[in-house]
C-alpha cells in the first residue's frame, strides 16, 4: 500500500480507511492492555497517533523496540480518537521496526533542549518540534521566491560560485586554491605566484552574486539568483554566517524607486504565502519562540513600510533619547543597535533607508547628483536590523571608472563589468535578500545558527 503522509492523515483522513505510514517514533506511552506511540514523518509538526493492543502479534518485541527516535513502518486502520488533541488515530495492524534508538544514548529524549545544545547534535536536532518547523518554513519562504519571481517573469540565473572578483570590495574572501600550502611558489619579489594555481590568477568563493546578475539583467532585463555565498567575516553574532543563501534580484530599466517598490512587494508576498501555506508552523512560533509574531507578520503585510533618507535617519538618531554604544554623525555607517531603534522603537515596522555616504558603500552605486551620497537602499526589520541591501548601479562609464579608481580596485579585472556600460548600458537596479535573515525574520528565532541545518561559523564547519 502507498505510504501516506502524516499530514495529508491529519487533514484529510477518514475513519475505517486503511493507511501506512513511515517515520520516526517521538513518544510511547504504555497501559495495561495496549500502547500509544506518536509518530512524526517530518511533514508536520503534529505527529500521527498510533495505537497497539495487546493482541498484536508479536506485541512484547515491538513496544521495547518502539523507542523514542526508532524508525517504523505501520500499517492499520484511521479511527476517530476519543482522545483529546487529535481528531483521528491509527490503529497499527503491522509493525516494522527499522531502525532501533537505544533510549540510553539517544539525545533527543522528551524533553525541551536549548538550542546550544541542539547545535551540537546538528544531525538529529531536524527531528525536533522547533527545527522541523524551521525548516519546513525555510522552505516554504524558497517556494515562495521562485513563485514571486516566476508570475513576475524574472529569469533564474545561476551565478558562479567561484570567481575572481570582490562584488563588495569589502576584502571577506575565502581563497580558492589547490596551490600545494606546504610549498607555495613565489615569484621573484616573494609573492605568492598565482600562475602556477589552478585559475592561473586568485580565486575566491563568491560573497555576492550580482555583477554577473547584472550581465544577465542586461540580456534578459529581469533575472535573479539564488544560491549560497560566503564571506570570510570574522563576526561571531546572532545575524552572520561565513556560509549564507542569498537571492538577488536585477533588473533593467529600473531606478532606485523601483527597486524599493520590488522589495517591499517581495517580503509582504513572502510573508503571506508562508502565513497561507505553514499555518500550523506559525502557530508554533508564536506560541513557543515569540508570542508578537503572528501580529508583526500581518504588520509586514498591512502596512506602508517606512521609506527615509540616510540623512534623515541620522537626524532622527540623533534627536533620539537613547544613548547609543556608537555615537552617530552624518557619516558613520548604521549599526545594527541605530537600525534596531528605527524600525522597532521609531517606525514599528519595516523600513528602507536610501542615499549613503559613497564613502561607506560599495563602487557600482550610482553617484547621486550632490555627488556625497549613493543610491543606495539597506532594508531594516524590527528584531532583525538589516534584512535587504541593494542599490541603483552606476550606469555611466566615465563616473564609473572614477569610482572604481576611487576604491583602489584593479579596474582590468573589471573589463567585462565595464563593458556593460560601453555596449547597451541603461539604468538598473536590484538588491540582495540574506535568505537566513528573512528566515530569522519570519520565525523569530534569534540566532541565525538555527535557521539554517548546518551553519558555517567562525571554528566551526562541523556535520
Ligand atoms: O548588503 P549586502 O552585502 O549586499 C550585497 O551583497 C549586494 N551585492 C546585493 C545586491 O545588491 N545584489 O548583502 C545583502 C544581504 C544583507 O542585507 C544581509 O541580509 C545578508 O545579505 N548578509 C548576510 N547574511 C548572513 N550572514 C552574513 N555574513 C551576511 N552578510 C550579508
Ligand atoms: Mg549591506
Amino acid at each position: 500500500m502507498a505510504t501516506r503522509r502524516i499530514a495529508e492523515i491529519l487533514k484529510h483522513g477518514q475513519p475505517d480507511e486503511t493507511a501506512t505510514i513511515k517515520g520516526w517514533v517521538r513518544t510511547k506511552r504504555e497501559l495495561k492492555n495496549f500502547a500509544f506511540s506518536e509518530i512524526n514523518d517530518g511533514s508536520s509538526l503534529a505527529g500521527l497517533q498510533v495505537v497497539l493492543d495487546a493482541d498484536l502479534p508479536n506485541y512484547d518485541t515491538i513496544l521495547k523496540q518502539l523507542a523514542t527516535g526508532a524508525a517504523v513502518e505501520v500499517t492499520g486502520t484511521l479511527v476517530e480518537s476519543p482522545g483529546k488533541g487529535q481528531k483521528i488515530e491509527l490503529k497499527a495492524n503491522s509493525v516494522t521496526v527499522y531502525g532501533e534508538a537505544d533510549p540510553e544514548t539517544y539525545p533527543l529524549q522528551k524533553k525541551r533542549h536549548s538550542f546550544e545544545f541542539l547545535r551540537t547534535i546538528s544531525h538529529l536536532r531536524s527531528r525536533t518540534n522547533t527545527l522541523g518547523a524551521v525548516f519546513r518554513v525555510r522552505n516554504a519562504c524558497a517556494n515562495a521566491i521562485h513563485q514571486f519571481f516566476q508570475e513576475r517573469h524574472f529569469l533564474w540565473i545561476h551565478s558562479p560560485i567561484i570567481t575572481a572578483s570582490d562584488c563588495e570590495g569589502a576584502g571577506e574572501l575565502f581563497t580558492v586554491t589547490n596551490l600545494n600550502l606546504k610549498d607555495v611558489p613565489k615569484t621573484e619579489s616573494g609573492e605568492v605566484d598565482y600562475t602556477q594555481d589552478f585559475f592561473g590568477k586568485p580565486a575566491y568563493l563568491t560573497v555576492s552574486g550580482q555583477l554577473q546578475a547584472e550581465v544577465m539583467a542586461l540580456a534578459f532585463q529581469n533575472v535573479y539568483t539564488f544560491g549560497p555565498t560566503f564571506r570570510a567575516e570574522n563576526s561571531n553574532t546572532s545575524r552572520h554566517l561565513a556560509e549564507f543563501w542569498m537571492v538577488e534580484p536585477e533588473m533593467a530599466f529600473c531606478d532606485l524607486e523601483g527597486d524599493q517598490n520590488l522589495a517591499e512587494e517581495f517580503l509582504k508576498y513572502i510573508f503571506k504565502y508562508v502565513l497561507d501555506n505553514c499555518p500550523e508552523d506559525m502557530e508554533f512560533f508564536n506560541k513557543w519562540v515569540d508570542k508578537t509574531l503572528l501580529a508583526k507578520a500581518e504588520n509586514i503585510i498591512n502596512s506602508e513600510f517606512e521609506r527615509v533618507t540616510y540623512t534623515e535617519a541620522v537626524a532622527l538618531l540623533e534627536k533620539a533619547k537613547k544613548k547609543f554604544e556608537f555615537p552617530v554623525s552624518w557619516g558613520i555607517d548604521l549599526q545594527s543597535e541605530h537600525e534596531r531603534y528605527l524600525a522597532e522603537e521609531l517606525f514599528h515596522k519595516p523600513a528602507i533607508i536610501t542615499n549613503y555616504p559613497k564613502e561607506i558603500k560599495a563602487f557600482y552605486m550610482r553617484l547621486d547628483d550632490d555627488e556625497k551620497t549613493v543610491a543606495a537602499m539597506d532594508v531594516i526589520a524590527p528584531g532583525i536590523g538589516e534584512i535587504i541591501g541593494g542599490s541603483q548601479r552606476e550606469e555611466r562609464l566615465d563616473i564609473l571608472e572614477k569610482r572604481i579608481a576611487e576604491a583602489n580596485i584593479i579596474a582590468d579585472d573589471l573589463w567585462w563589468y565595464l563593458d556593460l556600460r560601453r555596449y547597451g548600458s541603461v539604468p538598473h537596479a536590484g538588491f540582495g535578500l540574506g535568505f537566513e535573515r528573512l528566515v530569522q525574520f519570519m520565525t523569530g528565532m534569534t540566532n541565525i545558527r538555527d535557521v539554517i541545518p548546518f551553519p558555517r561559523t567562525p571554528l566551526n564547519a562541523d556535520f
